[in-house]
């Protein structure tokens, strides 16, 4: 009798709620993305902080989280790289900069040594205290603390956070300054082995100091670790939180690549391989050939060039929307692949080309040829919440954020004052802006053309700023990590087995969102 009833329940329940085959099968006249559907929520046995986001885009490249930056001009360079990182996630450094400051950006995320700052800012003595203060100001600097130094980069002293202050503006940096003699510093060959550890050690023997500096055999100073930092970096290893490493123990990075081409519109072999032979010596763990319209001789002859001078590097490749799109690049040699066409928040490709899929059926569609074909799928683009990253991974290994991060103070570009709110820029590699720095030939367009006439996929916008990249990845973490714990899904393999759909109505969209209330923020900056 129990278990009639037990089965008529699964039975009623599996006729409203259904797996991927049947729901989006049943669904295939219509292109489906994340608001339209939701997930239905399932026995479970396990606890949110339980679940385990780890994931992998090749044999190589393991990840502790499902989260990559999007290789976006205002996205990701070293600094929104270098955090994603450290958070188990991946960045993928974009190329609209000349290919050896591209290389130069992955140099610095397998260089960073957690906790080391190694270009700290400082000043120079012949400053007075006011123009600390006006510089603090204008870059809106969150510390005020500064080490002095002459143009060699030799330390002159320290100028503590103390004096600076509007009563001392007109008394010179070199007077108000901490004096060398009087600094405690560390030989740089000493941090190097274990810096956190050091300065741990550091720290607790030099009771109120809080800043350690580093210098070199000739004095030069090399970094600067502050005692925040570590503890901060304490409190994390203690709290499980992973980074992504490589064999060596270095941040992993990724880095996008443009189909180069000559004069004649072939490909540029040569330029191609250099440009990647230099990004593989500094380490990068991942190229993405970034394009909107992955589908394309030119992507896979670029993939193939790759494949062929580096065969066990991790190729990234996109964008695709199709069954067919993903056999090909998977063919040509791609590890893992973009899914997504005019679904990013700063995209018009939809509005100006009449084309593109919404994001959870295109998902559907690319994840059945790259279950046969043994490759991965990211979702990139759309991804406005926790719950859409949930939904995505319920058919893809990984999804990549534009939107999200861009608003971090991690993301390259200036913040600006508007009507007394905060904002960074934030545009689509398609808008014109960006076509001229670049990027061009990610729409099938040559770079000069942008500066003449072509059509923008892309818009320029803004983003409100958001705080750091520990506070938004925290969340996003948190909210996938519920929805595990909702649909009883102890990884992201039981979560895509797991997972059951059901169609939502705009009533049902309205209702799943605050309703009818006053939200009062409770929200700390
Ligand atoms: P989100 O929604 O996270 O999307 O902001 C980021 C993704 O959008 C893609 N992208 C573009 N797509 N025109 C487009 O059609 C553009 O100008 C453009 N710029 C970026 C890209 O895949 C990115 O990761």
């Amino acid at each position: 009798m129990t278990d009639a009833r037990s089965n008529s329940a699964k039975e009623l329940d599996s006729n409203f709620f259904q797996n991927a085959d049947t729901f989006f099968r049943s669904n295939q006249h219509v292109a489906l993305t994340f608001d339209d559907v939701s997930l239905a929520t399932r026995y479970s046995e396990i606890l949110p902080k339980e679940a385990n986001l780890a994931t992998s885009l090749s044999e190589s490249v393991k990840l502790h989280i499902p989260i990559l930056s999007s290789d976006m001009d205002t996205v990701t360079e070293a600094k929104m790289a270098i955090a994603l990182s450290l958070h188990g996630g991946l960045g993928l450094i974009h190329y609209n900069m000349p290919a050896k400051t591209q290389v130069k950006e992955v140099s610095r995320v397998k260089r960073h040594i957690q906790g080391l700052i190694q270009d700290p800012i400082s000043v120079s003595p012949d400053l007075h205290v006011g123009d600390v203060l006006d510089l603090i100001e204008k870059k809106s600097f969150a510390f005020r603390t500064f080490p002095v130094v002459d143009p060699s980069g030799k330390l002159l002293g320290l100028l503590s956070g103390k004096v600076v202050k509007e009563r001392y503006r007109n008394l010179p940096v070199s007077q108000a300054m901490t004096a060398r003699e009087q600094l405690i510093t560390v030989p740089e060959s000493e941090v190097s082995r274990d810096p956190i550890k050091t300065a741990d050690r550091f720290f607790t023997e030099h009771i109120g100091i809080h800043k350690l500096l580093v210098v070199d055999q000739d004095d030069r100073l090399r970094g600067l670790i502050t005692l925040s930092d570590v503890e901060k970096i304490m409190t994390e290893a203690t709290s499980g939180r992973k980074s992504s490493r490589d064999s060596a123990f270095r941040l992993m990075v990724g880095a996008a690549i443009a189909p180069v081409r000559k004069l004649s519109g072939e490909l540029d072999r040569d330029r191609i391989v250099s440009h990647v032979g230099h990004l593989v010596e500094e380490g990068v763990d991942a190229i993405a050939v970034s394009t909107a319209h992955g589908h394309t001789r030119g992507v896979g002859d670029m993939i193939q060039i790759v494949r062929d001078a580096f065969a066990d590097l991790t190729i990234i490749a996109g964008n695709v929307t199709s069954g067919e799109g993903v056999e090909f690049l998977a063919d040509c040699g791609a590890n893992a692949i973009k899914i997504g066409q005019g679904s990013g928040s700063i995209c018009t490709t939809r509005l100006v080309a009449g084309v593109g899929i919404p994001q959870l059926t295109a998902l559907y569609v690319a994840s059945q040829v790259a279950r046969q074909k043994g490759v991965k799928i990211i979702s990139d683009g759309g991804i406005t919440k926790s719950g859409d990253i949930t939904k995505a991974l319920t058919l893809a290994d990984a999804v990549i954020c534009g939107s999200l991060l861009a608003g971090c103070r991690e993301a390259p570009g200036e913040v600006v004052e508007i009507d007394g709110k905060l904002y960074k820029q934030y545009r689509g590699m398609g808008s014109l802006a960006a076509m001229k720095m670049g990027s061009a030939t990610r729409y099938g367009h040559e770079k000069l053309d942008a500066a003449r006439k072509v059509t923008a996929e892309g818009i320029e916008a803004l983003k409100e700023v958001s705080g750091s990249v520990d506070t938004i990845l925290s969340e996003l973490i948190g909210g996938i990590q519920s929805g595990m714990g909702y649909l009883g899904a102890a990884g992201l393999k039981e979560l895509r087995e797991r997972a059951c759909y059901i169609r939502v109505s705009s009533a049902g969209l309205k209702e799943a969102a605050p309703h009818d209330v006053i939200e009062v923020s409770t929200k700390k900056d």
